[in-house]
């Protein structure tokens, strides 16, 4: 199977993840994407959706999928997402394409978090994707040099970038990531950052992993 065609499968796999009648949390991504296409195949079967970024918000709503604003949702039952990395413990890397902020909000008002993934995004330790890291823009001197503080990565400016929320990315190079959640709080701290890329404190509750033998369905351990 071709890396598209396991997108696929697992984006698939997810709609048996989602509820009747309820609204369901939309990621972002060439999975999500995936999943996005599937949702309208099924949408007669729910209320509507909340999404993570422009893009889709915009694919959703070319499917005529109704799109709600997370303030005006009192409760997100399921949000299905992909990642850039994933470990064991379903601690993820996510920001590859910049909507880690809002993908974090919207997580975090998720009942159940669902990654969707092919596996090659499987990992035994975070840190080989770098890590992204969303930054105010006057602060960007100043997050810089507290990233190189910390030590282990070289943080580089995603140059001609500009986040849905007007901010810069700072992507974490040559990490080596043995405590994921220490340093997604760590990274928080430091004054300028609006969010990093780390998903260890909220992981995914499931991950759908899609492999030449089918799909996977992994628990943390
Ligand atoms: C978007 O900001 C990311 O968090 C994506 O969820 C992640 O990069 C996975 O994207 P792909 O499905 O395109 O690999």
């Amino acid at each position: 199977m071709t890396q598209d065609e396991l997108k696929k499968a697992v984006a698939r796999a997810a709609l048996a993840y989602l509820v009747d009648g309820e609204i369901v949390g939309v990621g972002t991504g060439s999975t999500a994407n995936c999943f996005i296409d599937e949702l309208a195949r099924i949408q007669h079967r729910i209320r509507g959706a909340v999404a993570s970024s422009e893009a889709s918000r915009q694919r959703l709503e070319g499917h005529g999928i109704p799109v709600f604003d997370l303030d005006k949702v009192d409760a997100i039952p399921v949000y299905v997402d992909g990642a850039d990395e994933i470990n064991a413990a379903l601690q993820m890397i996510k920001g590859g394409g910049g909507a880690l902020t809002r993908e974090k909000i919207v997580a975090a008002v998720a009942a159940k978090f669902v990654c969707i993934a092919d596996g090659s995004k499987l990992v035994a330790v975070l840190g080989q994707f770098p890590l992204p890291v969303e930054v105010i823009p006057m602060a960007l001197g100043h997050v810089r040099r507290q990233l190189a503080a910390i030590g282990g990565g070289t943080p580089v400016l995603r140059e001609g970038f500009v986040t849905d929320n007007g901010n810069l990315i700072v992507d974490v190079k040559g990490l080596s990531i043995t405590d994921a959640t220490a340093l997604e709080a760590r990274i928080n701290q430091i004054v300028g950052v609006v969010s990093n890329g780390l998903f260890a404190q909220r992981p995914a509750d499931v991950c759908l992993l899609a492999t030449a033998n089918g799909v996977q369905t992994l628990t943390a351990d």
